[in-house]
């Protein structure tokens, strides 16, 4: 069975003391919880103190980005160690964001993805399609490349904790939400190709979530599909009530 797995996106919101805040109000709300795995990836600069603010609790920590080499001359880059240290067990790569305004490739991501995998930090490996891709019929078409070209290398081993993220880019941040059944459909889609690259074993271990517009009120109807073993939430996750709410789906 596949634990059930929530993850906060911060994106570029929050300082330190507003992260505080948050993560003061979310717990008090959520308190412990055992049959699911949540994850807050704030900013960089509130990584730190919120991973010591969370100790003692179920919650975990997460970051939204790394670079892939170890250390040296990158100015503004943060190493996998780093994020380890500062007490990360989840990093998000590939995030639409980061291929859009960062140019990041499948290649780059594939490298990301095995600096997280060599430091035991679990990668949260994003793909989606666009809207002009889905119009035209091409999302398995471009989602099962990405899968493929981000876990290039990879032993089946090495795969089953990864997680998964179905982020249709034209559902990001514009309140239209893929349905429930679609979503189910992709996410389907893309566990029969797990299987059959890596094997059933490894494709029914695997967390796939879905991101896009995620709120309270669309988030029963989305963890209630099959396939659909999360979500990956951004706006909706700003805030410690609606997160709250979400989480206790
Ligand atoms: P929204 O929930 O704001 O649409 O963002 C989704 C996302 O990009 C999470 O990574």
């Amino acid at each position: 069975m596949r634990t059930p797995l929530i993850i906060a996106n911060w994106k570029l919101h929050k300082t330190i003391r507003e992260s505080l805040a948050f993560v003061n109000k979310f717990i008090s709300i959520i308190g412990k919880v055992y049959n699911r795995d949540i994850v807050l990836c704030p900013p960089f600069t509130a990584i730190y103190q919120v991973g010591k603010e969370l100790s003692g609790t179920t919650v975990k920590l997460g970051a939204q980005n790394l670079f892939y080499e170890e250390k040296g001359a990158y100015t503004g880059e943060v190493s996998a160690e780093m994020l380890k240290e500062a007490g990360c067990s989840y990093v998000i790569i590939g995030h639409s964001e980061r291929r859009k305004y960062f140019l990041e490739t499948d290649k780059i991501i594939n490298a990301k993805i095995k600096k997280a995998e060599s430091y035991g930090l679990i990668p949260i490996i994003c793909i989606g399609e666009k809207a002009e891709e889905k119009d035209s019929g091409k999302t398995r078409e471009v989602v099962g490349r990405q899968m493929k070209e981000a876990l290039r290398d990879f032993t089946s081993t090495q795969l089953e904790k990864f997680v998964l993220a179905y982020e249709p880019i034209w559902a990001i941040g514009t309140g239209k939400v893929e349905t429930p059944e679609q979503t189910n459909e992709v996410i389907g889609y893309l566990r029969n190709l797990l299987s059959s690259l890596y094997g059933y074993s490894v494709a029914s271990k695997v967390r796939f979530l879905y991101g896009g517009s995620v709120k309270p009120e669309n988030s029963t109807s989305l963890l209630s599909q099959k396939e659909v073993d999360g979500l990956l939430v951004g706006g909706a996750s700003l805030e410690p009530d609606s997160f709250a709410s979400i989480c206790k789906v």
